[in-house]
């Protein structure tokens, strides 16, 4: 009897997305706050150096441009005076504002003595820097939320670790949306999943459990909260050695280039009145260890995938597609947003 010849079933052609051709507009944590004083830090950051420095009289943060247009020395090697930032080549001095207001040997200063100024915000225990292709002031309503919890006693400080990743920043932002990489990467049970954008915001709902960062006895949820492109928070509730715990979680990332970026994971703490400041904070250095060993198992994902533009995905799945398109909002002139990636929208995945 003949069988009915089957069509071969032809493979999926993997396309990526072209690369993105700027860099998101938007907040991105460079560091906690307190990590700046009058000695200048070196950042490489949206493809170009910064120079970062708090002011001697000011005490706010500065982000300059790095490189000195006068022969290209780079500022983070100068020092600090005043509220200015000496060269360490020639000794021009450049203020907050990024203009030269200053020439060791000269009593006129060019017109065009000027470099790159950014937008800095203190907030959280944090040091944002406002990125904005157009060069436009910070959206005001984009400004990250007040979180109380920072300015209370009851919390530990932020527990910051740096983690490096050679990838686009794009594939982060995928995670918000991909519920199914929880059980094989995380070890997490998930049991509701839901996905909400609105406005420069975008939320992930869930509760499940985990075998690493609870017990098993209370279950943990989580809300994470994208507040525009790079400025992740997540409050997590769940249990460690017998203890209910709730922590603030911080995914925070800037890239370095179109091939690499830096996330910022900071871990705090309520701290359990009951028990002793020690163990309190041995509890959160524990915890810390704990969930940067679980958040390091996407890292191993993230620097060996490629980009998926047209990705196969089936019932089950988050939605990735739109979580793209939300994130899409900040790579486009601000006046070009269409309503559309801005709607609130809620979709139940679980
Ligand atoms: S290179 Fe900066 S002052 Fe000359
Ligand atoms: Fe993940």
């Amino acid at each position: 009897m003949n069988q009915p010849v089957r069509a071969p079933r032809k493979p999926h052609v993997i396309v990526a997305d072209p690369m993105p051709v700027r860099y998101a507009r938007g907040w991105h944590v460079l560091d906690k706050a307190s990590e700046f004083n009058t000695t200048p830090r070196m950042f490489e950051a949206f493809g170009q150096r910064l120079a970062a420095y708090r002011g001697d009289i000011d005490g706010k943060v500065h982000v300059l441009d790095a490189y000195c247009p006068h022969m290209g020395a780079d500022l983070s090697k100068g020092h600090v005076h005043e509220d200015s930032l000496v060269c360490p080549f020639h000794g021009w001095r450049w203020g907050a504002d990024g203009v030269c207001n200053h020439i060791p040997y000269a009593a006129r200063i060019p017109e065009k003595a000027v470099i790159g100024s950014w937008p800095v915000l203190e907030e959280n225990g944090l040091l944002f820097v406002w990125n904005d292709p157009e060069g436009n002031p910070p959206i005001a309503a984009q400004r990250p939320a007040r979180m109380e919890d920072c300015f209370s006693g009851e919390w530990t400080d932020w527990t910051m670790t740096q983690v490096p990743i050679d990838s686009n920043c794009r594939e982060l932002v995928d995670n918000m949306a991909d519920m199914a990489h929880f059980g094989p990467v995380h070890y997490s049970r998930v049991k509701r999943f839901v996905n909400i954008q609105d406005g420069h915001r975008y939320i992930q709902e869930m509760q499940g459990g985990h075998e690493i960062l609870e017990d098993g006895a209370t279950g943990m949820s989580t809300t994470a909260i994208y507040e525009g492109p790079a400025y992740m928070t997540t409050t997590m509730t769940g249990s460690l050695y017998g203890h209910p715990v709730t922590v603030h979680l911080l995914v925070s990332h800037y890239p370095v280039h179109m091939d690499r970026f830096i996330i910022n994971f900071g871990v705090m703490m309520k701290k359990d009145p009951a028990l002793s400041e020690a163990v309190n904070q041995d509890m959160v250095a524990k915890y810390t260890e704990m969930s940067v060993a679980s958040f390091i198992q996407d890292v191993e994902i993230w620097n060996n995938k490629v980009r998926v533009g047209n990705p196969v995905l089936c019932e089950g799945d988050g939605p990735i597609n739109m979580v793209r398109k939300w994130y899409s909002q900040f790579y486009m002139d601000a006046a070009d947003v269409p309503a559309e990636l801005v709607k609130r929208k809620q979709h139940v995945t679980l």
